[in-house]
């Protein structure tokens, strides 16, 4: 009796080939680019032992109860796990793998580019090239700010902050500050100062938000946060939307209180094309793509794959989260 697994969109075939070679389970999976509807993800999941899930889809109560008893393990394409409703999965006994480390190098190099991007203001100066708006080489035209001498923040020096720290040092920081729960032993490679999260504020020229989203993180950046930096400094998130308070990251960015913004997430993700953070030239915004590179989405589609099986197998997972 094969087991039922249930994969939520379409993957890098280095994972799906893992799960339909194993031969231990018959894989169904919503073959698209594009999100499952909800009410397809709950016909979906009935009765899977196993579901491969991505960071957009919300694996809550409704989807745990459409899966029903069977289910022992969900997978989730990431590194991220605030879209998954833990306590609950906890309390089903359901086990939870997931992917960290194989996507710290490329999360961190897409972080050091949107810092200089936003930094340098990247996008306006390709617009001005498009639009005929370069008319000639000027002293005070699309002037930035450099890492060189300057002083780094970075909030949450986990696994991915530590790594954007490690690639910013040799661009001539000079300080490098960090705040978060607790004192990282390992900052001492970054030579990393551990400090209140106000000194953080008022005295970074750069701002790196690289902590995870829980209920102490969300809305982290508001009103106060913003208006206790520098008028010079530069806001970048790599982590999750919700540690910012959008409305008060446009008005700080409108009115002068911070420099520049550069986001590679959002709330909600897609954002409207009509968000008015969109209408500031000093906000850069990706579409979440921290992760996205050809070889680090094969390796974590791999991972997640054999996550999945170990699960599956009642097996010690190669990434398991602890419950
Ligand atoms: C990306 O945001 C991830 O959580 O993997
Ligand atoms: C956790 O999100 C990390 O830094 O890898």
């Amino acid at each position: 009796q094969l087991m039922k697994v249930y994969v939520t969109r379409r993957i890098p075939q280095e994972g799906m080939k893992i799960l339909t070679e194993a031969g231990v389970c018959k894989v169904s999976v919503w073959d698209s680019d594009e999100p499952v509807p909800r009410a397809e993800l709950l016909k979906g999941v009935a009765g899977a032992h196993g579901l491969l899930c991505l960071l957009s889809d919300r694996i809550d109560t409704e989807v745990l109860d459409a899966a029903g008893p069977n289910l022992k393990v969900i997978s989730t394409l990431s590194v991220g796990f605030d879209h998954l409703a833990i306590n609950e999965i906890k309390k089903r006994g359901v086990r939870v793998g997931y992917t960290p480390d194989v996507l710290t190098d490329a999360t961190a190099e897409l972080t050091v580019a949107l810092l200089l991007a936003t930094a340098r203001r990247l996008p306006e100066g390709i617009d001005e090239v498009k639009s005929g708006g370069w008319s000639s080489w000027k002293p005070l035209w699309l002037c930035g700010y450099g890492l060189s001498g300057s002083t780094v923040g970075v909030i949450g020096l986990g696994r991915i902050g530590l790594a954007i720290a490690r690639r910013l040092k040799p661009f001539g920081v000079k300080r490098l500050l960090y705040s978060g729960r607790s004192a990282k032993p390992q900052a001492s490679e970054v030579e990393g100062e551990y400090v209140p999260l106000d000194t953080l504020l008022t005295e970074s020229d750069f701002i790196v938000v690289s902590c995870s989203l829980t209920p102490e993180t969300q809305g982290l950046c508001n009103k106060e946060f913003f208006s206790k930096m520098k008028n010079t400094a530069v806001f970048i998130n790599s982590s999750r939307g919700s540690v910012v308070n959008q409305e008060d990251l446009y008005e700080a960015l409108s009115s002068g209180q911070i420099a520049a913004a550069g986001l590679d997430v959002t709330t909600p993700e897609p954002l409207p094309t009509d968000h008015p953070l969109l209408t500031l030239k000093n906000c850069v915004i990706l579409p979440h793509i921290g992760s996205a590179t050809y070889s680090t989405r094969g390796i974590m589609a791999e991972l997640s794959a054999n996550n999945l099986l170990a699960g599956l197998g009642g097996a010690a997972m190669p990434s398991e989260l602890a419950l």
